[in-house]
């Protein structure tokens, strides 16, 4: 191979711009040419690409986003688009891709390598560590980083008013966010949409919570907990409790910002690993990192099972907040 291409997709995430940095590196080191496309597979798709070279990514380990952009495309869906995508990519010569996003992002890729045999490698990049073959997916220290700082502050003025605070992080679909600023934060419950959640429920863990001496406490709620969110959630308990409840939406600040040293070691771990992988025709794999090291994960493996939440956790949570 003498030419490859990276690209950011779906939701961004803090550390894919050193994901980015390290793809590019890593690729001149080796001696290649490597393109970067622009917003995802739209740009891919409209061949917006553009060669780059050691300088192009100088100053952007420490920032958020991604100097790529990223965008959802709809046309991808479309085995129209991918083909479109795969002629853009061989007529500049560019003969193999690392796609840097989630797992949506890795079934356009999984089809753009099975349709039109475009060598394709992942790098799980999005907040949310809902990808399975990975410990930790890119942005999600950065996120619960950002969410925990938040929960201190809201405990702060809930504990000078004796209010309940609901916290709602995000989590679409998953709760990992939620259990990890759940547990480090000392939340009273932790809300997730892997849970069925009843108002019941945390009404009456409140209800106990004051009966114990509590006088004010926070509760985490994942965005895809609860129909409605975490608003009306507070619609529904607080004509049952004496506090007086107060929601705070954390939404996309928890996507922005500097990486944490954590995101930006594995970004730059994932994107050396990347390369490495596909010049070696190692294709069709995310690469993630466990506790031995390095994972290659089959794309099709990655949607076929579910990350689980570490269900000990909830359990944890729940006596520790006695
Ligand atoms: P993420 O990668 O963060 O999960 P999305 O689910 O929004 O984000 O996916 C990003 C993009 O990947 C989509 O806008 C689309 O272009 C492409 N994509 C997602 N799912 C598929 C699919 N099943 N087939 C083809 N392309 C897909
Ligand atoms: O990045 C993942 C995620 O943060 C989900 O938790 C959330 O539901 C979604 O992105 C929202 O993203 P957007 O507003 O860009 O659709
Ligand atoms: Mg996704």
């Amino acid at each position: 191979m003498e030419h490859i291409a990276v690209l950011t997709s779906g939701g961004d995430a803090p550390g894919m711009n050193a994901a980015i940095r390290a793809v590019v590196r890593t690729a001149i080191h080796e001696g290649i040419r490597v393109s970067a496309v622009y917003r995802g597979y739209q740009g891919l798709i409209d061949g917006d690409i553009e060669e780059m070279g050691p300088r192009n990514v100088a100053n952007i380990i420490q920032r958020g986003g991604t100097i790529l952009k990223t965008a959802r495309c709809p046309a991808f869906f479309e085995a129209e688009g991918r083909r479109v995508a795969a002629t853009n990519l061989s007529k500049r010569g560019i003969e193999g891709l690392i796609v840097i996003g989630g797992d949506g992002s890795f079934r356009g890729a999984h089809l753009l390598g099975e349709e039109q045999g475009v060598p394709v490698i992942g790098i799980p990049g999005t907040i949310d560590n809902d990808i399975y073959g990975t410990d930790v997916t890119i942005g999600f220290n950065t996120a619960i980083n950002i969410a925990l700082d938040a929960l201190d502050r809201l405990r702060d003025t809930a504990a000078s008013h004796d209010r309940l605070f609901l916290i709602e992080v995000m989590g679409r679909e998953s709760g990992h966010i939620a259990l990890y600023v759940g547990v480090a934060g000392g939340a009273e419950a932790i809300l997730v949409p892997e849970h069925d959640t009843r108002a019941e429920h945390v009404i009456n863990v409140i209800l106990n919570a004051q009966k114990r001496g509590k006088t004010s406490s926070v509760i985490v709620v994942a965005e895809g907990a609860y129909q409605g969110g975490a608003l009306e959630l507070q619609n529904k308990i607080q004509p049952h409790c004496t506090y007086e409840v107060r929601t705070s939406i954390l939404g996309h600040i928890q996507r922005g910002g500097s990486p944490s040293t954590r995101d930006r070691v594995l970004a730059s771990r994932l994107g050396y690993v990347a390369v490495k992988s596909l010049l070696t025709r190692r294709a069709g794999v995310m690469v993630g990192a466990d506790q031995r090291g390095t994972t290659h994960v089959p794309f099709i493996e990655i949607w076929n099972n579910i990350k689980v939440l570490d269900e000990e956790l909830f359990d944890i949570a729940s006596v520790l907040a006695i």
